[in-house]
């Protein structure tokens, strides 16, 4: 990993964005997104249901195998699941979640919650994952 996505991805940009004093949808980026780890299992990301708790209705899922190019984004609407790759469809850098939208700090793109191009330079939506759920968990189908 190169070592400018090193510094992106640990929110690098983030931290500088957010002591500039940006406003609007940076600030609420500011407050720190809560990350859980997956567990694995197959072609499977399973997170519990509990752990979302205390959640802003969406968490960073890290876990993913080493084949997976980024962290996923998971939100909950009104007991409706999706994840998307946290990664911009333009040149690849790292998305940041800012509020219900993902955001990126390379050349300004921004995402829906359901992965729509809301903002140029990126022209591709980002894909979701299939998310299906028991009454205890939460699993992010990677294939
Ligand atoms: S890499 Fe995201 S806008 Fe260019």
């Amino acid at each position: 990993m190169s070592t400018r996505r090193q510094f992106l991805r640990t929110g690098g940009t983030l931290a500088v964005a957010c002591g500039a004093g940006l406003m609007g949808a940076l600030l609420e980026s500011c407050g720190s997104a809560k990350t859980i780890t997956a567990v694995s299992s197959g072609d499977k990301l399973m997170v519990k249901r509990s752990d979302l708790e205390g959640s802003k209705s969406f968490v960073v899922v890290r876990g993913a195998p080493a084949n997976l190019p980024a962290d996923i984004y998971l939100l909950e609407e009104a007991g409706k699941f999706t994840a998307l790759p946290m990664l911009c469809t333009h040149k690849a850098c790292d998305l940041k979640p800012t509020g219900k939208t993902l955001t990126c700090f390379c050349h300004g793109s921004e995402f829906s919650s359901v992965g729509k191009v809301l903002k140029s330079p990126a022209t591709v939506d980002l894909q979701p994952y299939k998310v299906t759920t028991d009454d205890t968990s939460i699993y992010i189908h990677l294939k």
